[in-house]
């Protein structure tokens, strides 16, 4: 979860909730919901070369951008938590939660290392990894962007700032379609492992760290720009017209229905999806400054992939034209192509964020509110994310209204100890039942994530894993952490039920402020 607007636009702190205790009734979890964890491709196997000799390097606009120092402490991710080589045994322990499913990504950097220059071993790897992932009982989930491409695709050096993720844009760019030929290329072999597609993974995470932010060494992305509003919407342009591109190639490229139920390629988003309240809720630019924010970075997607209409100046009206607006790179309105590209919906889910508006400060259109920091009275992630359980079942209230089925696609907590991530696992999953008990159709959780990886601009100071990976040996050995077993009891549960709730429900967090 990054909701890392610069401190011109927002002023976060996560107000006092009230949580609803979940019912002790609550029926339990579905008897074929899907139990999982999730991963993304370069967080768990850097840039590892499997066959230095063969002629293609692994890199990346992340390789790049660690190469520049611009990551914590100037690290680099030479093999993120080792799973390209440790895959078949991470499934081992994931089976050996009793999961049945796994989130993973194929790396566009690794598949097509330069232009129309394939690689096949990373395909036939990649193939190798699902069947394997199937063997272990788990049918995998797969993303095609998390936010790592291909360096001429996106190379954010200062010598050369090639960036087609933000221009040109439009519904056949450069960047559309190259990432429509990547999906192409692998479609029919990865489609035979596959039935959930999670194509792309937090757009906004990637347009405000991204273009926004700004700032090597900062928790700023590649390619680093600062207040780029046109690269900003340019890019949120061709996120949502690549995803549509990708979501019609795999139905027609995927005619393998895994499960027999009827649909061979299933497209959805893996989206970031905090609760939004306003930091005071007496103070009306606070409640205008968290309207605004719960549209961009909640809904303002939904309209385009679900209805077609476009929003690239977030006035949550689709009528402004490139004209109007200097910053527009397309004329926003209606575009057929994107309506009905998502077939359920993935929501990713670490905490809430309290929104304080600043109502003179409005900058190119973008809201008015600015960023401070979040409310001392709740409990933190070592990441800095406020710990907000009642928050996750007022996100799902809030998107069971689209009526798609919804696939918890992301849910963790930074927590290098392993304090407290079994209390936030329960406390959440607490939430999820209740909401299926009133209705909500949640098919999935996966677990962010089964072992500890490389956590973007935090590289490995963050640790998220139901797995420790002890970074400092070469052989990158798992450890299990006390979470895991809290998770694997709820999973053979199916349910969390009392016993679950007082074995592992403390009093409180050990970053807890609110008691
Ligand atoms: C999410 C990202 C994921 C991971 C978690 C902690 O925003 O999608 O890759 O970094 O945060």
């Amino acid at each position: 979860m990054r909701v890392l607007l610069p401190c011109l636009f927002l002023l976060v702190a996560c107000p006092s909730t009230v949580e609803e205790p979940p019912p002790a009734e609550a029926p339990g979890f579905p008897d074929d919901f899907l139990w999982g964890t999730a991963s993304a491709a370069w967080q768990a196997e850097g840039d590892y070369d499997p066959d230095p000799s063969d002629g293609f390097a692994v890199r990346s606009n992340w390789t790049v951008w660690t190469e520049r120092g611009c990551v914590i402490d100037a690290q680099t991710n030479p093999a993120g938590a080792g799973f390209y080589t440790k895959y078949a045994d991470d499934f081992a322990l994931a089976a050996g939660l009793g999961n049945n499913t796994v989130r993973l990504t194929i790396d566009w950097a690794r598949v097509e290392p330069e232009n129309d220059v394939w690689n096949e071993a990373e395909v036939a790897h990649y193939v190798e990894v699902l069947q394997a992932a199937h063997d272990a009982g788990l049918t995998p989930m797969v993303t095609f962007w998390h936010w790592v491409m291909p360096t001429w695709v996106q190379n954010p050096t200062e010598v050369d700032p090639l960036d087609t993720l933000a221009a040109p844009a439009g519904p056949d760019s450069f960047w559309v379609q190259e990432f429509e030929e990547f999906v192409r290329h692998v479609a029919a072999e990865v489609g035979e492992y596959v039935d959930l597609y999670s194509i792309l993974n937090e757009p906004f995470s990637v347009i405000s760290a991204g273009y926004l932010l700004g700032g090597c060494g900062s928790e700023a992305f590649p390619p680093g720009r600062t207040l780029d509003l046109r690269g900003a919407r340019g890019t949120a342009a061709n996120l949502l017209f690549g995803h549509a591109a990708a979501c019609h190639a795999l139905r027609e490229l995927d005619v393998t229905d895994i499960d027999g139920d009827g649909s061979a390629a299933l497209c959805g988003m893996a989206a970031t999806n905090n609760v939004m309240r306003p930091a005071d809720a007496y103070n009306d630019d606070d409640v205008s400054g968290a309207a605004k924010m719960d549209w961009i970075y909640n809904h303002s997607f939904m309209a385009a992939l679900m209805d077609g209409d476009v929003d690239l100046d977030f006035d949550q009206a689709f009528t402004t034209t490139a004209a109007d607006n200097p910053d527009l790179p397309i004329d926003e309105g209606r575009y057929p192509q994107l309506a009905g590209t998502l077939d359920w919906h993935g929501l990713n889910y670490y905490g809430p964020i309290s929104v304080v508006g600043l109502p003179a400060s409005s900058i190119g259109g973008l809201p008015s509110i600015d960023v401070a920091d979040y409310d001392p009275s709740l409990p933190h992630s070592s990441l800095g994310f406020a710990i907000d359980a009642g928050g996750f079942g007022e996100v799902l209230d809030a998107f069971a209204v689209y009526g798609l089925p919804i696939y918890i696609t992301e849910n963790g907590l930074g927590d290098p100890e392993d304090a407290d991530r079994a209390m936030f696992l329960v406390e959440h999953l607490d939430q999820l039942q209740a909401a299926i008990g009133r209705g909500v159709d949640v098919r999935g959780y996966y677990h962010w994530s089964l072992t500890d990886n490389f956590e973007w601009a935090h590289g490995f100071h963050q640790r998220f894993g139901l797995y420790r990976v002890d970074f400092e040996d070469p052989a990158l050995p798992r450890t299990r952490n006390g979470s895991a077993d809290a998770y694997q009891q709820v999973i053979e549960a199916n349910a969390i039920t009392d016993d679950l709730r007082s074995a592992w429900i403390k009093e409180r967090y050990s970053s807890d402020g609110r008691l």
